[in-house]
């Protein structure tokens, strides 16, 4: 630049022009706004810009609140979903997200299995993994939650989740004049605050878009709202992966839809390669088991996070379940473990750690084992194919998802968490699952978290308690029949003692 203003001993034309005022003055008036807007430009770039997600070196802490690329695409503006418990609060059974059975940690900001990604420009947070795959324990009323991660989110009432956004997107509350100063009071009360931008721009059109994204989902999911209440620790798997392939949820046979399914635990992936898993044993192959699961939590082939998930298959692969805390009669469980060798093993392995059996990870027909069925019908021929769709293009496309006969007899490892029992959480504790249908309980509460190391599952006796409402899971209603797994080989016609020592044993998985 100094150049341009040198006098030299020859001037150039572009000194001789320079030498003048007026030219001077004119390059100013042009060179100013040509610098601001640069400079507004590059405050822009970098504002809306960028893609950071929140990672957590420690991969406990990871699973738990770290991401797995569905904000991108999925995400809700961070401030907005922490205003919208006040904004549409008639619309939660109880105070806060905690009412729908999400877990917060103490001093946490959002709840586990819940993580933060700047991306254009807006904080935006999402569900992964944990939010379906971590739970808690208490001993007692009395005792505070102890949190296990790979356990089924026995608490989390997902339908409920669900339409709490639907019918808030729907609310004439939805709106920027109500959720944009609820979000500014919030920030502020952590001492920030929403500058010009975000108040008068970048939040208003985030109202808007998440509230059109919102009921355009609404519409799709509709199929969600006609079905019976699947209750907390509960998904219908596999009819809302139609959605994703848009199937016309209108015409899908009756026979294949309320399918509710239990979260399933998800330890010790390693021993159970090959093995055919998911409740029907659909998919051999866990690194596609676990890239399906992603879908659930928002990631779409280009937007997943496979250095993340990656990090997950891996802890997973070893990952231990927590051992059973109360204590076992020693005597008893021996005795049990005679029994299981005799009935259980061959299907479920030699024991909690070692999944050796002869039909171990291999489907069981329908007609054999007399579950319900409606998991296994709403797994059809059509989504399988449409499945192998998925990641078309990719190395990683699927290839082994196929429709089977029957369920899954899968290991049992840390069985004493993954309560209430069966493919559709149909039978709340152990014992009661050695019992003939007949005489299980037809009508229980799922989702509250105090232990019965007696019958070996969750208490089932308690309707509400704090924000809290329990969820009575009525079998009667269809995709919830207790039926099945009963017989001779399935215990149910052991005497008494045999049945108690059995449980003690399966105390030890
Ligand atoms: C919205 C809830 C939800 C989220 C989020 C979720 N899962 Fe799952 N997961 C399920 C359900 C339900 C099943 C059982 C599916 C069935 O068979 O019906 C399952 C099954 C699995 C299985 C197979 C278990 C077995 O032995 O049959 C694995 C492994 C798994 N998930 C891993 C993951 C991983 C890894 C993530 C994160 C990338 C994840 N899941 C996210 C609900 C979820
Ligand atoms: C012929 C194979 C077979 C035999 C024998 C068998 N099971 Fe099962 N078991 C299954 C299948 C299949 C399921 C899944 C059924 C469903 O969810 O609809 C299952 C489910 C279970 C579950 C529920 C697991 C969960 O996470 O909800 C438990 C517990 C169980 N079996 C224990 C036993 C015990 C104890 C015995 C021996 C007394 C036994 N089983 C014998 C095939 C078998």
């Amino acid at each position: 630049m100094t150049y341009l203003f040198t006098s030299a001993d020859e001037p150039g034309w572009l000194s001789r022009l320079f030498s003048k005022r007026w030219t001077r003055i004119l390059f100013l008036l042009l060179a100013i706004p040509t610098l601001v807007a640069g400079a507004f430009g590059i405050y822009l770039w970098q504002r809306f810009s960028g893609d950071t997600a929140v990672e957590y070196a420690d991969i406990e802490q990871h699973f738990k609140y770290g991401s797995t690329g569905g904000e991108r695409e999925s995400g809700f503006p961070y401030w907005i979903f922490q205003a919208l418990p006040q904004i549409c609060s008639e619309h939660l059974p109880g105070k806060g997200y905690a009412s729908l059975g999400l877990i917060f940690e103490e001093g946490k900001d959002l709840p586990i299995g819940m993580s933060k990604r700047k991306f254009t420009g807006i904080d935006r947070t999402f569900l992964n993994c944990a939010v379906c795959h971590a739970s808690t324990v208490r001993d007692s009323v009395q005792e505070k939650p102890r949190v296990y991660l790979g356990m089924p989110a026995m608490q989390l009432d997902i339908m409920g989740f669900e339409k709490f956004f639907f019918s808030c997107a729907a609310d004439q509350k939805f709106a920027a004049e109500f959720i944009v100063p609820e979000a500014r009071r919030l920030v502020r009360a952590q001492g920030g605050d929403l500058d010009l931008i975000d108040r008068y721009l970048v939040y208003p059109v985030a109202v808007a878009l998440m509230r059109e994204r919102l009921l355009m989902l609404a519409g799709r999911f509709s199929f969600v709202m006609n079905q019976p209440d699947w209750g907390p620790g509960r998904v219908d798997t596999f009819n809302s992966a139609k959605v994703i392939f848009n199937f016309p949820m209108h015409k899908i046979a009756d026979a294949e839809k309320n399918a509710p399914a239990d979260f399933p635990s998800i330890w010790l992936q390693a021993p159970r390669a090959g093995m055919q898993l998911h409740w029907d044993g659909n998919n051999t192959k866990v690194e596609e088991r676990n890239k399906s699961a992603a879908f659930g939590t928002g990631t779409t082939p280009p937007t997943i996070d496979l250095k993340n998930i990656g990090r997950i298959e891996q802890w997973l692969l070893k990952k231990e379940p927590p051992k059973y805390p109360y204590p076992v009669d020693a005597a008893k469980s021996v005795r049990g473990a005679g029994l299981y060798k005799e009935y259980c093993a061959d299907c479920h392995g030699a024991s909690g750690r070692n999944f050796s059996g002869k039909a171990v990870g291999k489907v069981t027909p329908l007609q054999d084992i007399g579950t319900d069925r409606r998991r296994l019908d709403s797994y059809s021929y059509d989504l399988a194919v449409n499945q192998s769709t998925l990641y078309a293009g990719y190395p990683w496309r699927f290839q082994h998802f196929r429709k089977t006969n029957g369920y899954a007899n899968m290991p049992l490892d840390g069985l004493w968490l993954r309560a209430p029992y069966l493919h559709n959480g149909s039978v709340p504790t152990l014992r009661d699952l050695l019992e003939p249908s007949a005489r299980r309980p037809k009508v229980f509460y799922r989702g509250y978290d105090v232990y019965d190391p007696v019958k070996v599952g969750f208490k089932t006796n308690v309707a509400e308690e704090g924000a809290r409402k329990y969820f009575k899971l009525d079998t009667e209603v269809p995709g919830n029949g207790n039926a099945g797994h009963e017989g001779r080989r399935f215990g149910t016609s052991l005497s008494i003692e045999d049945k108690e020592s059995l449980v003690e044993f399966l105390k030890t998985f």
